[in-house]
């Protein structure tokens, strides 16, 4: 009898591997699993199954915020000819430089010209993700870095105003200080969120033309502008948490949604972390740009492509039109904390801060992240996030600078 059963099984899994029935998957590469941006991704999902039901969509995440260990992952699989269908990558150096320009992208720019997209995208978006006249991704949303989340019962408790400039900030930070309160929240244990907090500090120090022009190569590192910068920088950290080094971003947003620390200078994806654990934006929590950064606009831009020999190629272009189209983004941006890089969904699903920072990203000046992939190369951003793991034992702007020069120099970059 028992032997009946298996031979029976094992029929009936011949007979779905040749029909393909067991292969029709579609695999989906991220870094997307702490709140907020598991959730969006789970949300795409749902919106994906509604349109293209009957496929198993294989989840295959990485753990660890802006790709710390999914990145290399992602290098194994692809070098190793072991594609997932789509994978999250960031528009601008990480796509173009990382994957487009040594071959391993497809370029989608029919599927664009199909769906209508060019119109419905903003330009500026679309020349991330583009080259030599190819298109090669679409964005799932736009990700604002440059914001501070703060608990807006601990400023009441306390009297204090929540700070704009960065005098303000230094203001209030001594004012908590002395009440033995953190005023910053860092999750400092992966280095990137350093270099995080860094891109805010140049834009606010140095302005955004210094910034771009820095990225570019066309200012030393050891530009007293960019020597100040870590200076700042430097200082900030004498108004942090204890447990930083231990501690990962979500862990650092969750300070400041219990009240042990007053403000958390990261990417929108921590609203997402935010709202996920029910908080309510401006009652419990709300956010302003990074002190000394109105009218700066630090871009991040979460997009998925198409990997040559994509193992399920046909499921992987219904993601990608998924990703595109008005209910995809709707599903996904309320919930991950990002707007939606689309600029004609309709705006009922976002709260009051998204709405907020839409208005920003049609008025401010927009400059690309570092630490998000898009203004560097991959190489160069690592030595940074290594240099900041450095600078926040050693405390030496100087001798930082010195290094970072030399790293780019090695890297051509200078
Ligand atoms: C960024 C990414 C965001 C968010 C964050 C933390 O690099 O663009 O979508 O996931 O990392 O993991």
């Amino acid at each position: 009898m028992k032997k009946r059963v298996l031979l029976y099984a094992l029929m009936l899994m011949l007979v779905a591997s040749a029909t393909g029935l067991a292969q029709d998957q579609l695999i989906i590469f991220s870094w997307w699993t702490a709140g907020g941006e598991e959730d969006g991704l789970f949300a795409l999902y749902d919106v994906y199954r509604d349109l293209y039901p009957g496929v198993e969509i294989v989840n295959a995440t990485v753990a660890g915020g802006a790709g710390t260990n999914a990145k290399a992952v992602l290098k194994t699989r692809m070098l190793g000819n072991d594609p997932p269908d789509s994978f999250q990558v960031h528009g601008g150096s990480e796509l173009i430089d990382g994957w487009v320009k040594a071959g391993y992208m497809e370029p989608i720019t029919d599927l664009w010209e199909e769906e209508g997209w060019f119109d419905v995208f903003p330009k500026d978006l679309v020349d991330m993700i583009s080259y030599d006249g190819q298109v090669y991704a679409v964005p799932g949303n736009i990700h604002r870095s440059n914001v501070m989340y703060y608990n807006t019962k601990v400023f009441e408790e306390h009297g204090l105003k929540v700070p704009t400039t960065l005098d303000e900030f230094f203001e209030v930070a001594e004012a908590f200080k002395a009440k033995g309160i953190p005023a910053l929240s860092i999750g400092s244990r992966n280095s990137w969120e350093v270099t995080h907090l860094l891109e805010s500090v140049i834009a606010a120090v140095a302005g955004p033309e210094f910034y771009v022009e820095l990225f570019n190569g066309e200012h030393a590192w050891t530009d007293p502008r960019f020597v100040e910068c870590l200076e700042v920088l430097g200082r900030m950290f004498d108004y942090i948490n204890e447990d930083h080094p231990a501690v990962t971003w979500d862990q650092a947003s969750g300070h400041v949604l219990k009240g042990t620390a007053a403000m958390h200078i990261m990417g929108d994806w921590a609203k997402g972390f935010f709202t996920a654990n029910d908080a309510v934006p401006n009652e419990d929590f709300s956010s302003v740009p990074t002190p000394g950064t109105n009218g700066i606009f630090i871009v991040v831009t979460d997009t998925f492509g198409l990997p040559k020999g994509a193992p399920n190629r046909d499921n992987a272009v219904n993601w990608l039109r998924t990703l595109g189209s008005i209910e995809g983004q709707n599903g996904f941006n309320p919930k991950k904390g990002s707007i939606p890089a689309r600029v004609d969904v309709p705006t009922e699903p976002y709260d009051v801060l998204a709405l907020a920072t839409m208005e920003d990203f049609g008025k401010d000046i927009l400059i690309p992240s570092v630490a998000h992939g898009s203004a560097t190369i991959d190489a160069f951003a690592s030595a940074l996030n290594d240099e900041m793991g450095i600078f926040i034992i050693e405390r030496d702007a100087k001798r930082s600078a010195e290094r970072l020069e030399m790293q780019a120099q090695d890297l051509g970059l200078r």
